[in-house]
């Protein structure tokens, strides 16, 4: 087990020497995984603290930014493909997901929530491969709502460049990293922690509480089509917010400008939108595993 600070040292030389991009930073990972913790069944919690050998109140943050930095190592460069999917569309007059277009190798995150979603079922696989699965799972549910996740267009915003606070950064780091961090008030497990707190509120008893049973529609674990269709609307959702937000002006609009600013206040409702969403959905999505996993 790396310590946080190895972790972030890896993540931080990895960001620096190659391309590509984090998806949500630790801490908006760390976030959904605390959501998620916050709506699981008892027995979920049980079988996940089991299988991930951690019985402590952070055992699905504490695992959810793993795939960010096992991506860079030798033995994980097969699964950067994983971390998004690359739709071919044409913010922000039209945008959608195709998975014959968008995914035609089968490397997405579409296929690999629901491949890694399938390893958890296999009664057959061995415990270190379903933990590596449970891993992936917890990980590519909040990837799969960041936006610039779910869009092929200059690299997803990476090769957008733009400043934020004055500083030389890209229009997907910035949805990462900064403008969640602009809204939870830091980078920290902790941060992570108590925004998690407040969104947790903010979906039994505030503003999404209309909205709850929506997000889980159409979520189905049943078989591996089932798997992939609920992941695929997912990304199709997500999509969506890069031509009504992410690049509802176009790439001209932000290429080049300070974005820490008005661009912020109206991308901070999504972000929270998002982060909230997808949190609940991870609850029901591991809610569902292990439904399944115990009826066979
Ligand atoms: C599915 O999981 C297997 C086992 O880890 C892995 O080798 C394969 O690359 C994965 N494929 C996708 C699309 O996730
Ligand atoms: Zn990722």
């Amino acid at each position: 087990m790396m310590t946080r600070s190895a972790t972030l040292t890896l993540l931080s030389v990895a960001a620096a020497t190659l391309p590509g991009a984090l998806a949500w930073g630790a801490m908006g990972h760390e976030t959904v995984a605390y959501i998620a913790s916050n709506f699981v069944a008892a027995d979920t919690k049980a079988y996940f603290q089991d299988l991930l050998d951690d019985t402590s109140a952070d055992y699905l943050a504490s695992v959810a930014a793993w795939a960010d930095s096992y991506r860079y190592t030798t033995a994980g460069k097969f699964s950067a493909p994983y971390h998004y999917i690359d739709a071919n569309d044409s913010p922000p007059s039209s945008c959608g997901v195709d998975l014959d277009r968008d995914c035609a190798d089968g490397a997405c995150i579409v296929n690999a929530l629901a491949n890694y979603t399938s390893i958890l079922l296999d009664g057959g696989a061995s415990d270190a491969n379903r933990q590596i699965a449970a891993k992936m799972v917890i990980h590519f549910v909040g990837d799969i709502g960041q936006p610039l996740h779910c869009e092929a267009l200059e690299v997803g915003g990476n090769d957008i460049d733009v400043t934020y606070d004055g500083d030389d950064t890209n229009l997907h780091h910035i949805w990462d990293s900064e403008i969640p961090e602009s809204v939870s008030g830091g980078s920290s497990l902790s941060s992570a922690k108590s925004w998690a707190t407040t969104l947790t509120t903010a979906i039994k008893t505030g503003e999404y509480k209309s909205q709850m049973t929506g997000w889980a529609t159409g979520l189905s674990v049943a078989t591996p089509a089932t798997r992939q269709a609920t992941a695929l609307q997912w990304a199709t959702e997500s999509n969506a917010r890069v031509c009504d937000t992410v690049l509802v002006d176009g790439v001209s609009a932000v290429e080049g400008e300070d974005l820490s600013g008005d661009y912020t206040d109206a991308a901070q409702p999504v972000v929270r939108l998002q982060i909230a969403k997808q949190g609940y959905r991870l609850a029901k999505w591991l809610d569902a595993i292990v439904a399944a996993a115990s009826s066979t």
